[in-house]
């Protein structure tokens, strides 16, 4: 017998976005949190820079607009830029009264730096910002009378008037979300979660690449499914690239998992000071840019990814050991530990760095309120496209974004909870004619195959036939994976290939539309910045 569960709010994921935005709606109705792992498992739990807010009295909200607007390069919504940098200092003073210990010096909230940002501005806790975030909102929804969480249960595909068998397209301004269709992995079951509003926090895809600083929940699932449905997918051919990870010699990740998971060295050991060399001990930032090690992320993951191509090197070197021993420790605790444990000192030696996919600027749709092109459907956090990072985000501005559009979307999911009821004519998940998984080395396989393809020709530089070849292959897995999916009985394994296809899809043929370089997309045979491109792409 199908589960058929009904809840006023139903919130995919339970990260920063999704669980910010139960605590606010669940003052007014009952809440389902669905995630697909363990609660805490997110890109939220894993990151470290911190939160950037205008909290000291010598910095300005204009600072931060034009450092945002600036790494942007042209891309960003001015109105949204100002929305979330003047709200969020409320947005941390919140936090810290729910309970998240962030560091202080002499009194005051340390203040940390990051590249593209012209001043101190960054809250942190220590090096592990998100573990710290994640545990203040555990604890604050862990007794909440109407908040009900379900670990290991993934989001199938949301449920539209498609369920209900009508004919839907982008076009047609009234598609509405009823909830959506839930695989209990423990049950091995497809249920049914109506609700009142759906809200996406699913968060990113950087599992997509081959070498990437996400956890492997971070397939995409949020922007496959809301394509699915219909909603408006915006910019996702901008890919942040993270300059600094950690280095492995076996292009596998030091995690040990097979996952492609690489170790993040946080854009804060540059706001500390640490500097680049290339393998030859030469400081080569300084000449491809003027901020040096402190340019946006695009311009020094381009500067690494170029000498790493001229000098056929696997690595270049981060170095922090000019600075005391303790400071590094005091202010590094978790990525000193985590290189020790790789036989790495950094109070002593240079860290071996590659860049690695790390985040998903582009994705659904939204406007001031969270509000998709779906009604009854939000979004907030990595998943979506509101406009903030335009073609590259500012370091520490995600954790912002999040926490700003999970606050703005309680009031309108709320009204709109208000006037609608349940959808009680959606039908149970049919999955009548389909067979037992019996080939899992096709999902693995084509997993790895998808990711290779991606990080070797959807990467850091690109050109109009490394997009056509990635097209071409992406396709041919598609074909295979869509039959093997109309056939076979449901696991999370083959919804992660099929929705990662659905992203890559969506990157390559983004990537396709923009003749020009901008920002985080650069392309060998359009090396300029063009201004009739200024736009978003839409898909
Ligand atoms: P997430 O935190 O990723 O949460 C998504 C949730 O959705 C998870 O619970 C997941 O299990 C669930 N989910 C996904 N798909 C499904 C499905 N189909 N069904 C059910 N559940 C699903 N940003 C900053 O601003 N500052 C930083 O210092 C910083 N450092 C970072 C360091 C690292 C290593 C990484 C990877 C990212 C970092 N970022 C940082 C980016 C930032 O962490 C993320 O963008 C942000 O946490 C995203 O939050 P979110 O709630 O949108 O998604
Ligand atoms: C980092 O600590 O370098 C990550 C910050 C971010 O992704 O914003």
């Amino acid at each position: 017998m199908t589960e058929r569960r009904k809840f006023d709010y139903l919130v995919i994921g339970s990260g920063v976005a999704g669980l910010w935005y139960a605590l606010g709606v669940a003052e007014y109705g009952s809440v389902a949190i669905i995630t697909k792992k363990e609660r805490a498992e997110s890109n939220t739990n894993y990151a470290q820079g911190g939160i950037a807010a205008v909290m000291d009295e010598h910095d300005s909200f204009q600072s931060h607009i034009d450092d945002t607007l600036d790494a942007g390069a042209g891309l960003c919504d001015a109105e949204i830029v100002e929305i979330v940098v003047t709200e969020g200092p409320a947005r941390i003073r919140e936090l810290i009264a729910l309970g998240a210990s962030f560091t202080y010096h002499d009194g005051q909230l340390h203040l940390g730096r990051e590249g593209g940002h012209s001043a101190h501005r960054i809250v942190h806790a220590t090096d592990a910002t998100g573990r710290e975030v994640e545990r203040a909102l555990l604890a604050s929804i862990r007794n909440h009378p109407n908040i009900e969480v379900f670990e290991y249960h993934y989001a199938v595909d949301l449920i539209t008037e498609h369920h209900l068998g009508q004919h839907v397209s982008r076009l047609r301004p009234d598609i509405h979300c009823y909830g959506a269709y839930v695989y209990d992995e423990k049950a091995d079951a497809v249920e049914t979660f109506l609700a009142k509003v759906t809200m996406l926090a699913s968060g990113g895809s950087g599992a997509v690449y081959l070498h990437t600083t996400n956890p492997s929940i971070a397939t995409g699932d949020g922007v496959a499914m809301a394509y699915r449905a219909k909603a408006r997918i915006a910019n996702m051919e901008f890919v942040q690239f993270h300059p600094t990870s950690l280095y492995h010699p076996d292009g596998e990740a030091h995690t040990g998992e097979k996952t492609g998971k690489s170790f993040l060295i946080s854009e804060a050991v540059r706001g500390h000071g640490a500097l680049l060399f290339n393998q030859a001990g030469e400081r080569f930032m300084p000449a491809y840019d003027d901020r040096a090690e402190l340019a946006p992320r695009d311009i020094v993951a381009r500067a690494i990814d170029d000498q790493l191509k001229q000098r056929g090197d696997d690595y270049v070197l981060l170095d922090i050991s000019h600075k005391p021993a303790a400071d590094i420790k005091e202010h590094f605790p978790t990525i000193s530990e985590t290189c020790l444990g790789y036989g790495i000192d950094i109070t002593k030696q240079p860290i071996p760095v590659v860049p690695a996919a790390h985040y998903q600027c582009g994705g659904v749709q939204t406007d001031q309120q969270a509000r998709t092109t779906v009604r009854g459907l939000f979004a907030s956090g990595e998943v979506t496209c509101t406009g903030l990072h335009g073609a590259n985000r500012l370091a520490s501005n995600s954790l912002l974004e999040a926490l700003v559009f999970s606050h703005r979307a309680v009031e309108p999911a709320v009204d709109y909870a208000r006037q609608w009821d349940w959808k009680d004519a959606v039908p149970d998940w049919d999955a009548s004619g389909t067979e037992s998984p019996q080939e899992w080395v096709l999902i693995s396989h084509n997993r790895d195959e998808l990711r290779r393809v991606m990080w070797d020709y959807v990467g850091i530089v690109r050109s109009s036939l490394r997009l056509e070849r990635a097209f071409r292959r992406t396709h041919l897995l598609f074909q295979e994976v869509e039959d093997y999916y109309s056939r076979t009985r449901i696991s999370s394994g083959l919804c992660e290939l099929r929705n990662m296809i659905a992203v890559a899809y969506l990157i390559i043929r983004s990537a396709q539309m923009r003749r020009e370089s901008r920002g985080l997309h650069y392309m060998l045979d359009y090396p300029d910045k063009v201004e009739a491109e200024r736009r978003p792409s839409l898909v």
